[in-house]
């Protein structure tokens, strides 16, 4: 992971000694780095640059961390917003992020949302990623009960599988997401009856966790054939977000270059039958933060049982859930390094229930009561998913800004 070493067998993240971080605070807590943050970004986007990619428009899905000093230092990097709520939405107005640049997704927008959204500026927001007609519908008549043109994307079924955990594929017929190709056409030979928006895009996003890029290929492929289709140019494709993150550090995650390759390639096959170049819109949300938050966590007790060491901790998975929900790999490492043998151990949490799991069978040096851990590429879907099961508190967060300063975010029951 960027910006962690250890220091004479001490953990640092990004310059900070963890140490000095939980001698003042109470475990467990997300850690977070404004600097990784910052720099994937930058990363990401000059990747799209390199590519000679038209325009490009890197909207952070706030789903992954909606953290507000994080997404604040986003936007003033010139970041944009993906959306999928009233709550994200506010919290993309009220840290900085030009309304023109948030695209808002999502299948179950309500009245409330899409009325805040249509307010939020002088020209609504960037984009309705609209997921069915129905919602189209509803966008229509509710910009029309304010005299205004909603902008709006047409969200694409490519019927493509992605192949990701299936909970998080969102590219087929089954899902429920967006709009399949002969029903986007059907509408448009009716759209002149809908005087309140204004078809401005398409985009498409076929799920979370995407390390093998061809279904991606053929997702923006069905996006340029539906866009050929439509007489007139779109300003924007919207290619979503999925860029997967090397979790368990083998290497078989594409690179943000080989990704921009790849749409790249795509849309260029398709640039001179279009006889235009739209601008491209991203979404990605776990490329940008995973790796820029660490989760810091007590070992509470240990316990043997027949051959299974326990290691419980303080940290469970109301505080993170993704190693329980999706039975992810994340690399748990100790704030301190010592000499003890290193045994296989079961690092679990205080919950009521067996998949309150951070890792089995995981090798590691032995632990004992007291000792700290870092699980390390939390900073996407980490605390954005957390909760108060068991009545447990959500777990506070602290960022180390640029300046090396921390601020802190407090959370009670
Ligand atoms: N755009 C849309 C419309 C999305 O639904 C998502 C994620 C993204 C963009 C961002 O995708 P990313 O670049 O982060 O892959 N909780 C799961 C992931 C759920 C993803 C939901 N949608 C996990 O922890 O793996």
């Amino acid at each position: 992971m960027i910006g962690l070493e250890y220091k004479n067998n001490s953990l640092y993240f990004d310059g900070t000694k963890v140490e000095s971080i939980i001698e003042n605070h109470q475990t467990p807590l997300y850690l977070y780095s404004e600097n990784i943050i910052v720099s994937q970004f930058t990363k990401f986007l000059n990747a799209a640059t390199n590519q000679k990619i038209n325009n490009p428009l890197v909207c952070f899905a706030l789903k992954a961390n909606p953290n507000p000093a994080l997404v604040e230092s986003l936007f003033k990097a010139g970041a944009g917003a993906d959306i999928v709520s009233l709550g994200e939405l506010k919290r993309a107005l009220e840290n900085g992020c030009d309304p023109m640049k948030i695209v808002f997704s999502g299948v179950g927008k309500t009245q409330a949302d899409i009325n805040h959204a249509l307010n939020s500026g002088p020209q609504g927001i960037y984009s309705f990623n609209v997921e069915s007609i129905s919602e189209l519908e509803m966008i229509n008549e509710l910009a029309g009960l304010k005299n205004k043109i909603a902008r709006i994307a047409f969200r694409v079924n490519p019927k493509v599988h992605a192949q990701t955990h299936k909970h998080i594929s969102t590219g087929f017929k089954t899902h429920k997401f967006g709009i399949l190709k002969e029903d986007i056409f059907e509408f448009i030979k009716t759209s002149d009856q809908f005087k309140n928006i204004k078809i401005v895009g398409l985009s498409v996003h076929i799920g979370s966790q995407l390390t093998n890029l061809d279904a991606t290929e053929k997702a923006i492929k069905e996006v340029c054939e539906i866009a050929q289709e439509i007489k007139t140019p779109l300003e924007f494709i919207d290619v979503g977000g999925g860029l997967g993150v090397d979790y368990v550090k083998d290497k078989s995650t594409p690179s943000a270059d080989v990704y921009m390759s790849s749409v790249s390639k795509v849309l260029n096959e398709y640039s001179s039958k279009l006889n235009y170049t739209p601008r491209v819109v991203f979404e990605p949300g776990r490329f940008i933060c995973a790796g820029a938050g660490i989760f810091l966590t007590k070992v509470i007790r240990t316990k043997k049982s027949e051959d299974c060491y326990f290691a419980i901790i303080d940290g469970g998975m109301n505080d993170f859930v993704r190693t329980s929900l999706y039975e992810a790999y994340h690399k748990i490492i100790p704030l301190k390094q010592n000499d003890n043998e290193e045994i296989k151990t079961e690092i679990v949490g205080p919950i009521c229930e067996t998949a309150d799991s951070f890792a089995t069978n995981y090798p590691i040096q032995k632990l004992k009561a007291g000792d700290y851990l870092a699980v390390l590429d939390v900073g996407a879907y980490g605390h954005s998913m957390a909760s108060n099961y068991n009545l447990r508190s959500r777990p506070n967060e602290l960022v180390i800004k640029a300046d090396q300063s921390i601020k802190v975010f407090e959370y009670k029951l």
